[in-house]
């Protein structure tokens, strides 16, 4: 079972060095996150694996990597500077600015159709404020999104040296689109992949990794005759599935929807996305698009566009004419596909029962607690809903579901009912000795494939070995560590929890007929290879 809690997975994040909240030395930076040793294996195995399928395995793409910075007309002449905002209304009575299309959407339960809608709203008093109920709200106003810097020694204050930070990545590679072409002789269709950091000042960030302001892009544009655009968008939504699918994402968490003609922005003539059930609900991974020709013209001098310098466009040798390409972007991102990675790879799992009577401890604590949440004064009535039927659940289930109590534990509304204090230094101890928790990662992602133990590390020669044994198999290019400081079990259990998909132990009988003993992740089954053979077979078994 994948995780049932964004809360458990921060709680792994944070524990075993995936990703820690940003700049936490000075109170940290509201949604903003680091990357630690394990998280940056993770993500930069992640967008290997994008650019080996998306890049290297095809003939028809090239690869690209952009400035972040560039000239404040890309994005005046992409439609940024004046269309990429959210709508935000003032609360008169609370002063809190909440976003005007969710308000909208909470209160009417669909999308707005725009802000004219939104304004008809609120000017008929039919929205009231989230925070405080008041119906005193002002016109929604469009807040721009993208963040402002200035370049050179001087901020003259008068825009001059105006330079956004750029809110995608797709904008580099349409300018560039005349470089690619020219450089590469291609012929259509082709594509350019590119990753990278993009900022985007979003009112609401949040669910951890999910949506923050700064964050990672791996985007295509795929350049096809116009007439060949629809056939180009199924067949990159077909490809771009089948590849979290080959990486291990279950089927039924991922699914294909159809953007409705509403929410497509303002470039778009059909938007697919491909949403991931997270622990919060179905929410996009990537979305698909067809850009049409709108941005290559966008680019091109004509009289709309007096600024550029020359025209974006392609000669067809077959036609002898020139035409100018339509667009599918398949743009996903690097963050969201981490954390979707990580969800659904999660799963703690009861390994042994434990003694009858502290299964009945337990169940009196946790039943103490769905008392003390029901009593709770000031808890939302659905957090409350959530917390008791959540306790309900486990307790008619243990032992089986200390599993789902490992997440209860570590939930921080639930941490807020002094009773938990209890349940937590009772259920910490069992979950410890009869659940193991196991990141079941593809072994391409997993942030290191192999870990190399000493049966015994006051051995020198099974440590000299082991030590050997990593050294080679990281010289044949897999990742791996050694690790000599607990006994095997312990060193299994930490090993299971990172999502490493091997575990090499160099015991006696390794002294002697050279062979060690490979322990894999999933089945928990052991055999014996050569030590010769680790390196290759290893390696075999990651492609
Ligand atoms: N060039 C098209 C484009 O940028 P988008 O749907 O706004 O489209 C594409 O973004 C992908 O980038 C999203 O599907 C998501 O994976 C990622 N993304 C967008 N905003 C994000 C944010 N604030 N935090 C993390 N990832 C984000």
């Amino acid at each position: 079972m994948p995780a049932t809690s964004l809360d458990t997975i921060v709680s792994l994040c944070k524990r075993r060095g995936f990703v820690f909240p940003s700049s936490s030395v000075y109170g940290g930076l509201g949604s903003t996150w680091d990357y630690g040793p394990l998280g940056v294996e993770l993500k930069n195995n992640v967008k290997r694996a994008w650019w080996r399928s998306v890049v290297h395995e095809r003939d028809d793409m090239e690869g690209l990597d952009a400035a972040i910075l560039m000239n404040r007309l890309v994005w005046k002449y992409s439609g940024h500077e004046a269309t990429f905002s959210d709508p935000m209304t003032d609360c008169r009575a609370c002063k809190t600015r909440p976003r005007a299309d969710h308000v909208f959407a909470a209160q009417k339960g669909r999308d707005p159709k725009g802000l004219p809608e939104i304004n008809a709203a609120i000017e008929a008093k039919e929205l009231v404020c989230p925070k405080c109920g008041s119906k005193d709200l002002t016109p929604a106003r469009p807040f721009n999104l993208m963040f402002r810097t200035s370049v050179g020694p001087v901020d003259s204050g008068d825009d001059s040296g105006l330079v956004y930070m750029r809110p995608e990545t797709a904008q580099g590679i349409f300018v560039n689109f005349g470089n690619v072409l020219d450089t590469m002789r291609r012929k259509l269709p082709f594509g350019i992949a590119q990753v990278g950091k993009a900022f985007r000042n979003e009112i609401t960030p949040g669910n951890f990794t999910f949506r923050t302001r700064e964050f990672e892009q791996m985007e295509i544009e795929y350049f096809v005759r116009p007439g060949e655009d629809e056939a180009a968008h199924e067949a990159w939504i077909a490809e771009r599935t089948n590849w979290y699918l080959k990486l291990g994402m279950r089927k039924e968490n991922l699914r294909v929807r159809e953007q409705e003609k509403h929410e497509l922005a303002h470039y778009a003539k059909r938007c697919v996305d491909l949403e991931y059930r997270f622990p919060m609900g179905w929410s996009e991974l990537e979305g698909i698009a067809n850009r049409t020709d709108f941005d290559l013209k966008a680019h091109s001098r004509s009289p709309e566009n007096p600024d550029a310098v020359g025209e974006l466009k392609y000669f067809d040798q077959e036609q002898k004419k020139h035409l100018v390409p339509y667009v599918i972007e398949p743009s996903a991102g690097a963050d969201r596909a981490t954390l979707a990675f990580l969800c659904d790879a999660y799963e703690d799992a009861l390994v042994k029962e434990p003694p009858a009577e502290e299964t009945t401890k337990l169940r009196d604590l946790v039943e103490s607690f769905a008392k003390s949440v029901g009593r709770r004064e000031g808890m939302a009535a659905e957090v409350k809903q959530r917390l008791v039927s959540s306790a309900e659940g486990i307790v008619a289930g243990l032992p089986g579901t200390l599993p789902q109590l490992i997440g209860l534990m570590e939930d921080a509304e639930a941490a807020t009912i002094e009773v938990m204090k209890k349940v937590r230094g009772v259920g910490e101890k069992i979950a410890e000795e009869h659940t193991r928790t196991v990141l079941h990662l593809h072994p391409r992602l997993a942030p290191l494939t192999v870990a190399v133990f000493p049966l015994k590390r006051n051995d020198p020669r099974l440590v000299e070995m082991a030590r050997g044994l990593k050294r080679d198999l990281q010289r044949s290019g897999v990742r791996a560590v050694y690790d000599d400081t607990g006994a095997i079990g312990k060193l299994y259990r930490r090993q299971d929890e990172i999502g490493t998909p091997w575990c090499v132990t160099v015991d006696f009988q390794s002294l002697d007929d050279q062979t060690v003993t490979v322990r894999d992740r999933d089945s928990m089954q052991q055999e014996r290879l050569k030590a010769t053979e680790l390196a290759p077979t290893l390696a075999s078994r990651l492609t």
